[in-house]
């Protein structure tokens, strides 16, 4: 069993907000303590950041943040294991995972850290064909891109709309929704096009010259030619406009909230299902919903991952001392990929 030292770097937070407001480097916070049951200890190589590590950073409520390490995602080396983890999961074993999102809120678990312990439950053994910072990315947001395909019940020979196709959430619906046989028109920001094309589009929109978007869909793919929709932006007019593009038994799947507050977000989910085509409702069906990974899809998307059916793209890695660099990349709206953390190596 390897030596593991009483202290670890790492990113603590006590209260809510953006990271430049919050984050605090400690260099000596204590290291989690040796594993039991099926638990894990996980040294931690690369945390890809995420719009799920800030959105709870800025959302849960102060109270219940005491030395906090933000980010759910991450990869690795299996350092320690408790005497029921299961034995593909012995130490020195390569892994990828995401910390629960009740652990981060109710016990400040985080992955901008040296260590982390974690259930098995919530460690995946990483395929041999996927690099280690690839593996940081094949959590959180790829669990959320591939449950919007369950939802959809998606097939082979859809037309699939991915609003968003450039950003986390979205490269990965898009690049599933391929593999799967369907095909894929995205929107995205100019500068993304190519990229968007060369993960499996088959035409991308630029939605900020091609506004009001809903208007440029009706007059370029009108007549109900998609069967699924999935928005990872969250844009009301897109899906009341919808029954214009979006055949009559297609899905809506929206995940987004891009730029608004979670109450709007909720009260559209409740509007959007609940009412009724019949008294003035939208008539296509809304889904939407929170994300909670599973193992099962974790090794779903690492199989995916090992055929080359999904490629996390890296835009840039940081030192975990410069991660407030790293977030400040994240958030500009330039990046083409992931924003990765180097931790160990
Ligand atoms: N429900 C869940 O379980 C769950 C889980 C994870 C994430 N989410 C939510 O899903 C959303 C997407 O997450 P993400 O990690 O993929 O975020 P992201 O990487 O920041 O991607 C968001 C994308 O939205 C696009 N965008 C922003 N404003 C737009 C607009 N007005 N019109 C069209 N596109 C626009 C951007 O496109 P360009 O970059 O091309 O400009 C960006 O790529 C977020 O709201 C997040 O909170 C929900």
């Amino acid at each position: 069993m390897s030596t593991i030292p009483p202290t670890m770097r790492a990113w603590v937070f006590n209260k809510a907000g953006t990271p430049e407001n919050v984050l605090k480097f400690n260099p000596a916070h204590p290291t989690p303590a040796p594993p039991s049951g099926s638990n894990v200890l996980v040294r931690i190589y690369y945390a890809a950041l995420s719009s799920a590590g800030t959105n709870l950073m800025n959302n849960v409520p102060s109270i219940l943040r005491r030395s906090a390490i933000p980010e759910l995602d991450f990869s690795g080396f299996i350092a320690q294991a408790g005497e029921k983890a299961p034995p593909e999961l012995s130490p020195g074993t390569a892994v990828f995972g995401t910390v629960p999102v009740l652990s981060s809120v109710l016990r400040g678990v985080g992955t901008l850290a040296a260590y982390i312990s974690l259930p098995a439950e919530n460690v995946i053994v990483k395929p041999k064909t996927v690099g280690l910072p690839e593996a940081a990315g094949l959590t959180s947001l790829a669990n959320t891109a591939m449950l919007m395909l369950e939802k959809a019940k998606i097939k082979a020979g859809d037309r699939v709309l991915v609003h968003g196709g450039g950003g986390d959430v979205g490269m990965v619906a898009l690049q599933a929704s391929r593999s799967v046989g369907a095909a894929v028109v995205a929107t995205c920001s100019e500068s993304k096009m190519n990229m968007v094309l060369q993960l499996g589009a088959e035409k991308t929109i630029d939605y900020r010259a091609s506004q009001p978007l809903h208007k440029f869909l009706v007059d370029n793919y009108g007549l109900q030619q998609f069967d699924i929709i999935f928005d990872t932006v969250g844009s009301q007019d897109l899906f009341e406009h919808s029954p214009r593009y979006l055949k009559p038994d297609g899905v809506y799947v929206n995940v987004g909230g891009v730029g608004i507050s979670t109450a709007l977000s909720l009260w559209r989910w409740f509007k959007n299902s609940a009412h009724p085509g019949l008294l003035g409702g939208i008539p296509r069906k809304f889904i939407m919903f929170n994300t909670v990974p599973t193992k099962q899809r974790g090794e779903k998307i690492a199989a995916l991952a090992a055929e080359k059916s999904i490629d996390i793209l890296v835009d840039s890695t940081f030192k975990l001392e410069d991660a407030l660099l790293g977030y400040k990349r994240m958030l500009d709206g330039k990046r083409n990929g992931r924003c990765l953390i180097e931790i160990s190596s």
